[in-house]
């Protein structure tokens, strides 16, 4: 396979559903448009229903025969997470790939979710988690699925870690911190899920996926920082989504990988396979992860 994947090598995806999260904005928004250019239903859910409506507008301006459904569902609230899989479970018999896309980077003060976790933690791992499990029965009964987990580059910087003994960030808040931990998270979810699913034979497989760096809404809690920011380092929206297409389409891929740029320590560049945080491989802390995950959700209000 060529070393500069592009959207040209992504097969025909016509008769496959996707769902992806977030797909009102940034890199979401370009990944469902160009699903919907090879074909592919695409089910973009959004929580804020105007903006959702708006950006399948302005694809289906470009894509005429765009095949898309617009879906609520805001991840920071289990109880919209759980009504949306009810209804996508009474309305969709087949689900071929998952894209865990939304995310929310480094609020300045410390938020929470509807059920009282940090917001990044809620919201980017916790929400995600109870949507993968809630949908993983018709993923699992469709042929060949697989679920796409977003990262990122801060997974790997020196403040990613899972701060045990403060999950929640209530004892002192660091936006940096607390957003590297949730895309560790997203990554240590995606690497458990993947052996879960080899243990029990399962043809759905998990792969993870990170675009960079891209410049799009998720850099506005930086202020003047992150404009600077994506005038100097930022690759196109085109390029970033690259990683994500890859993970969800191409015919090569396998459970377990990670696929982001080729370039500059991985900020830019076409998609190729690239290194996870040691600690995604360390099977009793994934596990730990998981476990106390689901403890957090059961006893959420
Ligand atoms: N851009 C980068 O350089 C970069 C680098 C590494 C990783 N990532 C990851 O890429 C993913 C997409 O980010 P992006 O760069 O495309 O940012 P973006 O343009 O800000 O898009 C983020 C999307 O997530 C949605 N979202 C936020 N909170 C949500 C919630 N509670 N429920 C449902 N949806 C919610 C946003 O909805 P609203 O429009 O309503 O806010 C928006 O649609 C994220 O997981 C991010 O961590 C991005």
């Amino acid at each position: 396979m060529s070393t500069k994947w592009n959207t040209a090598n992504m097969p025909s995806q016509l008769g496959k559903t996707f769902l992806i999260t977030g797909a009102n904005s940034g890199l979401g928004f370009g990944t469902s448009k160009e699903l919907a250019k090879k074909g592919a239903k695409v089910i973009m859910t959004a929580r804020n229903l105007k903006k959702g409506d708006a950006a399948m507008t302005a694809i289906k301006k470009e894509v005429a025969n765009a095949d898309l459904t617009l879906m609520q569902l805001d991840l920071a609230d289990l109880n919209s997470v759980e009504q949306f899989a009810s209804a996508f479970k009474r309305d969709f018999q087949t689900l071929d790939v998952l894209i865990n896309n939304a995310g929310v980077m480094m609020p300045n003060n410390r938020q929470v979710t509807k059920q009282g976790f940090e917001l990044q933690f809620g919201t980017n791992h916790i929400g995600h988690f109870v949507l993968t499990n809630y949908l993983l029965p018709i993923l699992e009964r469709t042929p060949k699925s697989r679920i796409v987990t977003l990262s990122s580059l801060v997974a790997k910087m020196s403040k990613a870690d899972i701060y045990w003994n403060d999950l929640q960030w209530e004892q002192s808040y660091d936006k940096m911190a607390a957003y590297a931990q949730s895309k560790l998270a997203n990554m240590m979810f995606g690497m458990e899920l993947h052996h879960r699913l080899q243990s029990r034979n399962s043809q759905t497989i998990s792969v993870l996926a990170h675009p960079g760096y891209t410049a799009t809404n998720l850099q506005n809690n930086m202020g003047l920082q992150g404009k600077i920011m994506n005038f100097l380092f930022a690759q196109k929206l085109e390029m970033g989504i690259l990683p994500t297409l890859r993970a969800a389409t191409a015919l090569e891929v396998k459970g377990g990988e990670y696929y982001g740029p080729a370039k500059m320590g991985n900020w830019r560049g076409y998609p190729v396979i690239n290194v996870l945080n040691p600690t995604a491989f360390e099977r009793p802390i994934t596990q730990r992860l998981w476990r106390i995950t689901e403890e957090l959700i059961q006893t959420a209000n």
